[in-house]
């Protein structure tokens, strides 16, 4: 991915040819930063001469820690030893004269090379691309909570590094389900939005015994709208870089936060319970996310508190939600009663059927990623080409409203 740094609307034709393959335009440094850590290939940014000489230096210092393969390229109208100097300090790996256009060319060429090779011998956790999985309900107490905190803690039972993210920020409970006394919150994440990295997360994290880490929600719901949904997609993408699963809770409803939670998400687990009013939900759910051209192939729907004695059964559920299920976890006492005594089910009483379950969800739809089979015979709605995704907020704004 080579970004091309430029308010100039000229500086896509100008420099085109010499910077070679696709070229993606951007005209400040954040729009620079999302372009480098959602798209894949070797990083590369070229900023244009008009461009800010410390803003550059900036992203250059960011990159070096967060993403050392990205490589940076200055254009300036001519060379000054000591904005040279300036530059090589930062990082930042060549300045080259504006209009020297097959200068433009070479340099280009050396940083895609020596990216390419630093991401061929990196195997340390700069690499890592952890698995960010947000589960989701559109009614309220369907099981997020109990579903994310226990899968976090049986991924990190298995030798995981996990990092559960409360976005129920103004009524979470990942914290007091899990029993922890949280120093920090989400809101102290703000301080540091544009330029969090791997240290910041660190700084705002809560330790819980199995291993598992929590960033947790701010003690007062006022702390919540203080969020921007910026830093979370922000967060999500730099824990990833650290953690091997990134696991999201979220509250009942389209929030900025959870759209920005889908749009990074490997794999959304998508819940309801058995009866009327959760999969309505859930079938409301699903076409709003097909609208905003979130990908299907990343849903698995799963039944919480499925009694075959007083629930829907799953082949009405199928029907009435034209997806398919991908499994069911029992109703049991026992899950209250865990998050009463603020441990997870699927650690404490490993042998309960809700365990077992929720093990074997964990394996298949998330360690192994074995895909959910489509329904036999799509609906119409479903075989409709779906729209490119990209930023669900954005499309939020033109669907919804
Ligand atoms: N499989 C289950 N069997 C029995 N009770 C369950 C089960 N799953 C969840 N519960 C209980 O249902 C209640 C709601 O669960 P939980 O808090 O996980 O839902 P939630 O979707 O996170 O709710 P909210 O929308 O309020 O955040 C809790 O009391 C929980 O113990
Ligand atoms: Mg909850």
């Amino acid at each position: 991915m080579t970004v091309l740094w430029s308010t100039d609307p000229a500086a896509a034709e100008t420099y085109h040819y010499a910077i070679g393959g696709q070229v993606h335009a951007a005209d400040g440094a954040h729009a620079v930063w999302r372009a480098l850590t959602t798209t894949p290939g070797e990083p590369l940014v070229v900023a244009g001469p008009e461009i800010d000489l410390l803003a550059v230096c900036e992203l250059a210092e960011r990159l070096r820690v967060e993403l050392p393969e990205a490589g940076v390229l200055l254009l300036r109208r001519r060379l000054d030893i000591s904005v040279l100097a300036q530059a090589l300090r930062a990082g930042i790996r060549e300045v080259v004269v504006a209009d020297d256009l097959s200068a433009l060319s070479v340099a280009c060429g050396r940083s895609l090379e020596v990216s390419r090779r630093m991401v061929s011998s990196t195997a340390g956790p700069q690499s890592r691309q952890g698995t960010i999985v947000t589960v989701f309900a559109a009614k309220g107490g369907c099981g997020k909570t109990t579903i994310a905190t226990n899968l976090s803690a049986y991924l990190a039972s298995l030798g995981q590094r996990v990092l559960i993210v409360d976005l129920d920020l103004a009524f979470g409970d990942v914290a007091i389900s899990l029993q922890l006394d949280p120093e920090h919150s989400a809101a102290d994440l703000i301080a540091m939005s544009g330029h969090l990295d791997q240290a910041g997360i660190a700084s705002v994290v809560t330790r819980h015994a199995s291993g598992l880490e929590a960033i947790c929600a701010p003690s007062s719901p006022a702390d919540a709208d203080r969020v921007p949904a910026t830093t979370t997609s922000e967060l999500l993408q730099v824990a990833r870089r650290s953690y091997d699963y990134v696991i999201v809770d979220t509250p009942p409803a389209f929030t900025e936060h959870t759209l920005a939670a889908f749009d990074v998400s490997d794999i959304a687990i998508m819940l309801a319970t058995p009866d009327i009013p959760a999969v309505k939900n859930l079938r409301l759910a699903l076409n709003t996310l097909d609208l905003l051209g979130h990908p299907q192939e990343s849903r698995v729907v799963v039944l919480n508190r499925a009694d075959a004695k007083v629930g829907l059964h799953v082949p009405d559920v199928v029907k009435a939600i034209r997806a398919p299920v991908a499994t069911s976890l029992p109703s049991s006492p026992a899950v209250p009663a865990s998050v009463n005594r603020g441990v997870a089910l699927v650690l404490d009483e490993p042998k309960h059927e809700f365990s077992t379950a929720l093990r074997a969800l964990a394996e298949r739809h998330v360690v192994t990623r074995t895909p959910v089979p489509p329904l036999d015979a799509p609906a119409a709605i479903d075989q409709q080409p779906l729209p490119r995704r990209r930023d669900l907020r954005q499309r939020r704004r033109k669907v919804l409203r």
